[in-house]
């Protein structure tokens, strides 16, 4: 299924999300009012009899629960779909498996490495696929993301956004989406850690992380080791250990200012406990928005709304 550039009528029923740029700004807004609706009214009879596979190639706690529990609560049902149990570990190949899983399921979501393994799913299945995170994006997370901002302050536009550390697939999808909603992300990477798309126009990267945070709104970070780049740990810890977000660094942002994480966090690696657990923290909000954004993702993808 091929994407879609900025339809002028706003339908997102029967396309795929691969990353956000597949999202007009309408789109987007779309998604994150529909998901207050769900979060006031989470159990909506809207897609009954509907089935999401979920194949993930990587660990998840949060996305596989919230796509799981998200498609409960609308009355449909997720089914796991670990690589090592289906035919396709046996060399059956991805074409194959895409097809036939299409004649069972509505909506496949994948987590997986590389983004043109889940190009490959979105080709050749004829439901949509949703990236439930590659090496390049996290585009549910930064939908969970921009919501939980909105909540706290009311509006995106205009709003300050600072991130510190590593510029991972999280950083690519919040910076795309700010570029669709108003905000503008300022990123402090090391030389050798930038994002993999430095060309978004709402993107700023600069060295020094205290530069980033200097009167931010919201301070961003995630994981100086994502999932695939284990084998570089010490490496990473060393060359990240000036990016951690500690007190001292969130004491530049603004007054109110407030933090987000993707989860999992490593407490005294990229972010100070105190910092996580905190009471400037939207750390925990931000995790229970990705059932409410993808909910009414799903609701939307497949025409249920
Ligand atoms: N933030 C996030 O995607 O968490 P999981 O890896 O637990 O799904
Ligand atoms: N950047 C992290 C995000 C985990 C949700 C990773 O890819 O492992």
């Amino acid at each position: 299924m091929g994407g879609v550039t900025a339809p002028l009528e706003l339908s997102l029923a029967g396309r795929d999300l691969l990353r956000i740029s597949d999202l007009a700004p309408a789109e987007a807004e779309a998604i994150l009012d529909l998901a207050v609706e769900l979060r006031e009214r989470p159990k909506q009879p809207l897609l009954v009899g509907a089935t999401l596979g979920l194949y993930f190639s990587k660990h998840s706690t949060r996305t596989r629960v919230s796509f799981s529990a998200g498609m409960t609560q609308l009355g449909g049902a997720a089914l796991p779909l670990t690589p090592e149990e289906l035919q396709l570990s046996r060399g059956e190949s991805l074409p194959d498996t895409a097809r036939a899983l299409s004649r069972y399921l509505d909506a496949l979501a994948v987590r997986t490495h590389e983004h043109a393994e889940l190009e490959a799913w979105a080709e050749w299945a004829s439901i949509p696929v949703i990236n439930a995170l590659t090496a390049e994006e996290h585009p549910c997370q930064a939908l969970a993301d921009a919501l939980t901002i909105r909540d706290r302050l009311g509006q995106l536009e205009g709003v300050r956004v600072a991130w510190v550390g590593d510029g991972s697939n999280v950083l690519v999808s919040l910076a795309a989406l700010g570029e669709r909603l108003g905000y503008r992300v300022v990123a402090a990477c090391p030389e050798g850690y930038e994002p993999c798309n430095t060309l978004l126009q709402g993107l700023e990267v600069v060295r020094d992380p205290r530069e980033a945070v200097e009167g931010a709104d919201v301070v961003v970070t995630d994981t100086w080791i994502s999932m695939g780049q284990e084998h570089e740990r010490a490496k990473r810890l060393l060359d990240l250990e000036p990016y951690r977000l500690d007190r001292e660094l969130l004491a530049l942002a603004a007054p109110d200012a407030f933090v987000l994480h993707c989860l999992p966090a490593h407490p005294g690696e990229e972010i100070t406990a105190d910092v996580l657990y905190g009471d400037r923290s939207a750390i925990w909000d931000e995790a229970g928005n990705r059932l409410h954004v993808q909910k009414a993702l799903l609701v939307l993808l497949l025409g249920a709304r």
